[in-house]
């Protein structure tokens, strides 16, 4: 078997030479500022051995990745009833398309569309202070990543909330249906602000090593979730992580993975290693272009696919 470390440094020169690198997001002005070239890729293994490259620790914009923290906080307050407001399937559409709400009575495909992310900000929100779900949700993110200097890039939450007139739209129709409890703009200020929070590919790789061990992370021995919302928790990843590009990239990869717009990835090799990319890049799906490509090289050196 080829060493990590070698594997991980090669990939990261690969890809800093390519001149295909996708487009940077622009639908939310902040995002387009950032430099194109950039690229970091950080796997940590069962041991806690780091294998870095590239830029690994430069802070980018997690945005749909802070999904997969709240989907887990959210069951972490709710339980299984949490699906009674978000359903669990892959949507076939657009990461921000709204035709489905419609049809489907205001319940979102599943949690890591902006519909289904909405809706489960709003089961954290409940009963609080937008400030405190939020100081929550960012205490879970420093907590899981073991360092309390993350922080949210409040630039790309006020960006966002001058031009999201799409997800205004998405959850004033899914008040329409009752299926937020709380004022729309405090449900949508608090999802702008954990999509805005920034991170490191290692501060991302430690925040995602309890899904690649059981739930539980094993740097801490903390527990964060059973064993068994691990494994589902990361089954949502597979089949809905990468909106309407999840069959590809579960072809390519094979792994459980979630993007954001900001180009980042995380990955989850199930009890070998937690994996973070970045590449703000973009293909026509909103998910990272090179992101992609580096992990497919990644489990194919590593022969880690699931399948
Ligand atoms: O709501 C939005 O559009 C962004 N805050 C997050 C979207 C996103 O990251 C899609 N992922 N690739």
């Amino acid at each position: 078997m080829p060493d990590l470390d070698t594997v991980v440094k090669e990939i990261a020169e690969e890809m800093a030479d390519r001149p295909d690198r996708g487009e940077v997001a622009t639908y939310i002005p902040e995002l387009a500022r950032v430099d194109p070239k950039a690229f970091g890729l950080v796997v940590i293994d069962a041991d806690g051995h780091v294998a870095a490259g590239g830029d690994s620790d430069t802070p980018f914009s997690i945005q749909s990745i802070s999904k997969v923290f709240t989907l887990t906080l959210a069951l972490g307050m709710a339980g299984d009833r949490l699906w009674r407001r978000v359903g669990r399937e892959p949507s076939g559409s657009p990461f921000n398309s709204i035709v489905q709400l419609e049809r489907e009575r205001g319940i979102p495909r599943n949690p890591f569309i902006n519909a289904g992310a909405i809706a489960v900000t709003d089961v954290i929100l409940s009963g609080h202070q937008p400030r405190e779900a939020l100081g929550e949700i960012l205490r879970f993110m420093q907590f899981l990543a073991q360092d309390p200097t993350i922080i949210i890039d409040e630039a790309v939450a006020a960006s966002e909330l001058r031009t999201g007139f799409r997800n205004i739209a998405l959850a004033n129709y899914m008040k329409s249906f009752g299926v937020l409890d709380n004022p729309v703009d405090f449900t949508l200020g608090v999802y702008f602000h954990h999509c805005a929070i920034a991170m490191s590919c290692r501060q991302l790789a430690n925040a995602t090593r309890f899904l690649a061990h059981s739930g539980r992370n094993p740097m801490t021995g903390y527990s964060v979730v059973s064993a068994e919302r691990a494994r589902r928790i990361n089954a949502v990843m597979l089949t809905c992580g990468h909106y309407d590009g999840s069959g590809e990239f579960a072809y390519r990869v094979g792994l459980p993975g979630k993007s954001g717009v900001g180009g980042g990835i995380i990955a989850v090799a199930p009890e070998k290693a937690s994996i973070a990319v970045w590449s703000p890049g973009l293909d026509a799906s909103g998910n990272s272009h090179l992101g992609r490509i580096a992990l497919e090289q990644l489990t194919k050196r590593l022969g880690w696919s699931i399948f």
